[in-house]
């Protein structure tokens, strides 16, 4: 496929690239600076992708990106959620305009595009309710209305998936040599291999506590989830198309 990727200067983003490329994919960055870019990936990797310099905002300059490329997929890794609850960044304004963008490139085309966008474990539902991790753990609130836009979209206008991970760390930060420590296991709505503790019976705070002693299982690396994302987009008929997607390390 080819595949646009929206912050490819960025922790994932930077991972994304060469993992998308191991795979077999070719990649078009979409991305402020090319210098930062072509600074920060080797230089064999760097060579083989093509690079288109806009802001992440600009839903026009991006849908002309996807059909001026002939891209198949996008990636949005652009924009980083403020963490309190309190916090504004520009991710809603990002995503709203990539949304915007894949949507059109897809009416013109007349065929929906393939997108993975990134949200957080917040967004992920307690299983055996309707909550939202983020209703007892109440951080990076604006992945929700990230996927209340998702989810208002009408059918067939993005093929959409949002990856929802807890927090992502670097194996290594050579990109020449993109290794990873194994394979995710993924989970459409519900994190994946949840685990069942007995303080979650405990009145009122029972779910906080649950949710709390749970987080740290869902840690996973950049480079894990650069590999299952480039994965993902090999599937023509991806099993996560419009839903959430939680991931973890089995071992
Ligand atoms: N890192 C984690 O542990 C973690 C965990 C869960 C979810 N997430 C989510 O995953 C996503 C990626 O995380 P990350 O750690 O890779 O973020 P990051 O390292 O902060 O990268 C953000 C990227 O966004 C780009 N960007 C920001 N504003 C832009 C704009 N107006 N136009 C074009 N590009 C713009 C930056 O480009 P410049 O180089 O030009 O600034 C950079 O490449 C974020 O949405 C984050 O909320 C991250």
């Amino acid at each position: 496929m080819k595949v646009l990727v929206l912050g490819a200067t960025g922790n994932l983003g930077s991972r994304l690239v060469p993992a998308l490329l191991n795979h077999g994919h070719s990649v078009v960055a979409y991305v402020r600076s090319s210098s930062k870019l072509e600074s920060l990936l080797p230089e064999p990797v760097y060579r083989q992708i093509a690079v288109v310099q806009g802001d992440a905002k600009d839903s026009a300059a991006i849908k002309k990106a996807i059909l001026d490329s002939g891209a198949d997929a996008v990636i949005n890794t652009a924009g980083m959620a403020a963490l309190p609850p309190w916090g504004k960044s520009d991710l809603p304004e990002i995503f709203r305009a990539v949304v915007q963008g894949v949507r059109q490139a897809g009416e013109e085309r007349n065929k929906p595009l393939r997108a993975w966008f990134l949200g957080g474990l917040g967004v992920m539902t307690f299983p055996g309710t309707e909550l939202m991790f983020s209703d007892y753990i109440p951080i990076y609130l604006e992945h929700r209305q990230d996927l209340a836009l998702l989810k208002s979209l009408p059918p067939n206008s993005i093929d959409w998936s949002l990856l929802c991970p807890s927090t992502m760390t670097p194996e290594s930060s050579d990109l020449s040599a993109l290794t990873s420590k194994g394979k995710l296991i993924a989970n459409a709505t519900h994190p994946p291999l949840w685990q069942d503790y007995w303080v979650k019976n405990i009145p009122l705070i029972g779910g906080y506590l649950s949710c709390g002693m749970n987080a740290p299982r869902y840690e996973t690396t950049l480079e894990q989830n650069a590999e299952f994302i480039a994965g993902d987009l090999e599937t023509l008929e991806s099993p996560f198309s419009e839903k959430t997607v939680g991931v973890i390390d089995p071992k």
